[in-house]
């Protein structure tokens, strides 16, 4: 989905998103795609490198300039060519900037926007026709897993993120923005309302929050603040958000594309996930069903 340069529609923002869920950044998310659907085809190492099956020795693939890193790569359906194909994996850096310069530990700062020091990480990462992802940004409070993460939903945000895909574009490079809800990987006290899953499952085990709650210097265990099951509206609200962000991530921004993360043990991971997803409505219970919130999802910001 390239809202930028006038080549896609957007209903292609489901098969580039799923495109790069797939290739780029989430490999747990098409594993347990790849799991529902069909059992993994079984290959052995081997084999893997086998001629005739496409795939050469690391011995016998071309090395230096001449590797295939350095040839050109279509994405987004055609409409983009990368001029190579080393690709900055999205991560999160915790710099924005409090947008509540006058928090205070009872009215804790809850929101963060990117400012020159973001661009200047981007762009310093920015390559001709090289694709850059950015870190996870949470498109509304709910979903915000960490604090210092610049997310997208407000004016503050938008101009941020406005100038960081201004400078990348300046130097010839593409972006994406990565659209990021934690669900159950966050803490009350840090989005300021109660954490969201596919079901009311807590954690297991001892996993701590990394950070730890505005005004104590104490650690928190993720399993003592169990998730709210998402109602039906509350779904809707978090498919909402995803379209919200993405439209302002390309209408207003000026973002090359969009990627919804779809792993690491977040919302979208959640719902596929049996050990947390104990649904038996629309969104669980069954292989179709369990699918229903990322299909909805990524169809919607289409
Ligand atoms: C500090 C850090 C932050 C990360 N943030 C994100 C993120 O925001 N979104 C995401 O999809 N992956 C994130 N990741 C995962 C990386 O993009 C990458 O997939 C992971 O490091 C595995 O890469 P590798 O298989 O090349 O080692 C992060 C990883 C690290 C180490």
């Amino acid at each position: 989905m390239f809202g930028n340069n006038g080549h896609a529609p957007w209903r292609e923002i489901l098969l580039h998103s799923f495109q790069s869920l797939f290739l780029i950044t989430s490999p747990s998310f098409l594993y347990t795609m790849g799991s529902i659907l069909r059992a993994p085809p079984k290959v052995t190492a081997a084999e893997a490198v086998l001629p005739g099956n496409g795939m050469l020795s690391a011995e016998d693939a071309p090395k230096g300039p001449s590797s295939k890193l350095f040839t050109p790569l279509k994405i987004g359906n055609g409409t983009l060519t990368l001029s190579h194909r080393v690709v900055l994996a999205p991560l999160t850096r915790n710099r924005g900037v409090p947008l509540n310069p006058n928090a205070t530990l009872s009215a804790p700062n809850r929101t963060w926007y990117p400012d020159a020091l973001v661009t200047e990480y981007y762009t310093q990462r920015t390559t001709p026709g090289g694709l850059l992802i950015t870190e996870g940004l949470p498109p509304s409070l709910e979903s915000n897993g960490m604090p210092g993460v610049p997310g997208l939903w407000c004016a503050e945000q938008v101009a941020g993120w406005k100038a960081v895909v201004a400078a990348v574009h300046a130097k010839g490079g593409y972006i994406y923005a990565q659209l990021w809800n934690a669900g159950r990987a966050s803490i009350p006290q840090h989005t300021g309302m109660p954490t969201i899953s596919a079901a009311a499952t807590p954690y297991e085990g001892d996993e701590v929050y990394p950070y730890p709650p505005p005004g104590s210097s104490e650690q928190v265990r993720y399993a003592s603040f169990p998730p709210t099951e998402l109602s039906h509206a509350g779904i809707g609200k978090q498919i909402a958000d995803y379209v919200n962000a993405a439209k302002l991530a390309v209408q207003e921004c000026g973002f090359d594309g969009v990627e919804l993360h779809g792993g690491n043990g977040y919302l979208p991971e959640q719902f596929l996930s049996s050990n947390i997803n104990t649904r038996t409505d629309d969104y669980g219970g069954t292989p179709e069903k369990t699918l229903s919130f990322c299909a909805g999802s990524h169809g919607s910001a289409c």
